[in-house]
């Protein structure tokens, strides 16, 4: 049995991968509660913030592109609020750190091929690529991702619903191995105290608005359903007034037969900052679309504004030095569980 040696102060956890402009799915599904967590409960907990970058290859990408990808991502999350200058912060890229690599080698040897075989986001990704194109990357994925988690002990990992089945399985593998070799990893909460924690019924899922009944997407080829950090806050108010409605002619929030306009109100609630009710409250029974639609466009197009302006005054050596910083802290940090796992398994006396 191995003694446990985690550090005392909670960790909340995140990573959103670069492979493209992150959109405001990524934004209000992740960023948002994060940055709200630095700033309000910063002193009660470590925050911890990366770039999976090993993540961004498990699809196919120009790897041309991948560095200014990061860079361009983490100025986002800088712009989207984060206080580099508060020292429980830490923001990092997942492949400065090789223990997460290291990690995640034990954890496969753990896992079941059924259990990987089982994951929605698998079985849709696969789907769209021909046989030789899935990699094993894209199948155990969320191996590596359960390695970001349990290396820092996270105990909070604000995910949009999307991620929702990789979590479970983080909290499934440190039970097992905990099962087996003693208290080696503190379990992530259950996906519902994650959302009482942030505030929140269950995971969100912002829809893309060409077709509301999937979720918008950064890998979505078209890219007209979906709103992205970086676009300008016109072409984000073209897209919404151009959203997918339907036919029935009258506002309701209902998911299943009006996904659009539900979509709509949700956005609307999230960028004005409202009680999800209280906007419902004021458009249900309209019959035009349109004034929920500019209500929305208005709202996104102040937040677009505001958003990059601040991304604007992002300094690139002010992350580089917060980047040195908390690589080498969660180094030392990811080095201590690994360690500990090494020993667990016999790798290390
Ligand atoms: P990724 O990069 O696909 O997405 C980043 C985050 O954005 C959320 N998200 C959404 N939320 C609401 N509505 C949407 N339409 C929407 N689309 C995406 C995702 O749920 C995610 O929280 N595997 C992860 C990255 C990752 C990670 C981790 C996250 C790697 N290691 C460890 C947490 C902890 C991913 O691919 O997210």
């Amino acid at each position: 049995m191995t003694t446990q040696t985690h550090q005392s102060t909670p960790v909340i956890l995140t990573g959103l991968r670069a492979n493209n402009d992150l959109h405001i799915g990524n934004y209000l599904g992740a960023l948002m509660p994060l940055v709200e967590m630095a700033t309000v409960k910063s002193s009660e907990y470590q925050i911890n913030i990366f770039v999976p970058d090993l993540h961004s290859f498990t699809t196919p990408i120009d790897h041309s592109k991948l560095q200014a990808q990061v860079t361009n991502n983490l100025r986002l999350y800088v712009a989207a609020g984060l206080p580099l200058n508060n020292s429980n912060l830490h923001i990092y890229r997942q492949s400065y750190i090789p223990a997460h690599s290291e990690l995640t080698w034990i954890l496969d040897c753990f896992t079941g091929f059924g259990e990987m075989n089982r994951m929605t986001q698998f079985k849709d990704k696969s789907s769209k690529l021909g046989d030789d194109r899935i990699s094993v990357g894209l199948f155990n994925y969320p191996v590596l991702m359960a390695a970001d988690i349990l290396l820092y002990g996270a105990t909070y990992v604000p995910v949009g619903d999307d991620q929702t089945q990789h979590l479970e399985f983080a909290r499934d593998i440190a039970a097992r191995m905990n099962n087996q070799f003693g208290e080696l990893f503190i379990v992530p909460k259950p996906v519902k105290e994650q959302h009482a924690f942030f505030g929140k019924e269950q995971g969100l899922r912002i829809r893309d608005l060409v077709e509301p009944a999937k979720k918008m997407s950064k890998s979505d080829e078209t890219g007209k359903g979906v709103i992205f950090m970086n676009d300008s806050p016109e072409a984000a108010r073209k897209k919404i007034m151009s959203a997918t409605t339907d036919s029935l002619g009258v506002v309701a929030f209902d998911l299943q037969n009006q996904p659009g306009v539900s979509n709509l109100l949700s956005l609307l609630a999230l960028f004005a900052n409202r009680p999800l009710d209280e906007v419902i409250a004021e458009y249900q029974g309209q019959t035009q679309y349109g004034p929920l639609k500019t209500a929305v466009a208005d709202a996104v197009v102040a937040f677009l504004t505001t958003f990059q302006e601040a991304l604007a005054n992002v300094d690139n050596a002010q992350i580089l030095a917060k980047l040195a910083d908390s690589e080498a802290a969660m180094r030392d940090q990811a080095d201590v569980t690994l360690l500990r796992v090494q020993r667990a398994v016999g790798l290390r006396g």
